[in-house]
C-alpha cells in the first residue's frame, strides 16, 4: 500500500544533509568577503549547527546508545558538541570586523569537519547496519518535525543571514536562501530527491 512515510528520508540521510549545508555554506567564506558577509555566514553556520546537534543529542544519539554501546565514537560526540557551542557562544559575540572572527569560525570548522569524520564514516553506516529503513525512515520523520519547532521562532532571522552570506556567490545558483530555508523546513516531503531539486 502507498504511504507517504516511505517518501520520507531516512535519519542518517537527513544527517548527511545537514552536514553539506554547512560545508556549503563554509565553503562561501573566502577571505575577500566583506566582514557584513563573513558575518552573515557564520551566523549561518552557528544557527544550522545548533539546531543540529540538538537533533542528534535528542533523537540520533539515545538510539545508537541502545544499539551500539560503548562505541568510541559514540561516546566523544557529546563532548565534541559541547566544544562546538563553546565556540558558538564566542563566535556569536565578535563583530565580522575583527580578525578574531575569522580565526574562532576556522577553528569551529575545523573541530566540525573532524566530528562529521567520524559521524559519516562510523556512526551514520553503523545505523544503517543495525536498523530496519522503517526504522531509520520513522527517525527522520521525527527529526523533521521537531527541527520544525526549532527553527520556526528563529525562521526570519536565518533566512536574513541566508541571503546577505549567499548574495551574489556562485553556490546561490545551487543552493539560495529560499532553497535552504525550504529544506531545512519542508525535508519530509520528499526525501532527498527534494533537497536535489531545490
Ligand atoms: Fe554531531
Ligand atoms: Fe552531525
Amino acid at each position: 500500500m502507498f504511504s507517504l512515510a516511505k517518501l520520507s528520508p531516512t535519519v542518517t540521510d537527513m544527517i548527511r544533509f545537514d552536514h553539506s549545508h554547512v560545508f556549503v555554506t563554509f565553503h562561501q567564506f573566502t577571505q575577500d568577503k566583506s566582514p557584513t558577509v563573513k558575518k552573515a555566514l557564520s551566523d549561518t553556520i552557528c544557527a544550522a549547527l545548533e539546531i543540529h546537534a540538538t537533533l542528534e543529542e535528542e533523537i540520533f544519539y539515545p538510539v545508537m546508545q541502545t544499539i551500539d554501546p560503548g562505541d568510541s565514537a559514540l561516546e566523544k560526540a557529546p563532548h565534541e558538541h559541547a566544544d562546538m557551542k563553546r565556540l558558538i557562544r564566542e563566535l556569536r559575540t565578535i563583530p565580522g570586523t575583527d580578525d578574531l572572527h575569522d580565526r574562532v569560525l576556522l577553528e569551529l570548522m575545523r573541530e566540525v569537519i573532524h566530528h562529521v569524520a567520524d559521524e559519516e564514516t562510523v556512526l551514520l553506516p553503523a545505523a544503517e547496519r543495525k536498523l530496519s529503513k522503517e526504522r531509520l525512515i520513522e527517525l527522520g520523520v521525527a527529526m523533521n518535525k521537531r527541527r520544525i519547532e526549532l527553527l520556526a521562532p528563529q525562521a526570519g532571522k536565518v533566512a536574513i543571514s541566508h541571503a546577505v552570506g549567499f548574495s551574489g556567490s556562485t553556490a546561490a545558483w545551487v543552493l539560495g536562501a529560499a532553497g535552504a530555508i525550504g529544506a531545512m523546513l519542508a525535508f519530509s516531503a520528499a526525501g532527498r530527491k527534494t533537497a536535489v531539486q531545490l
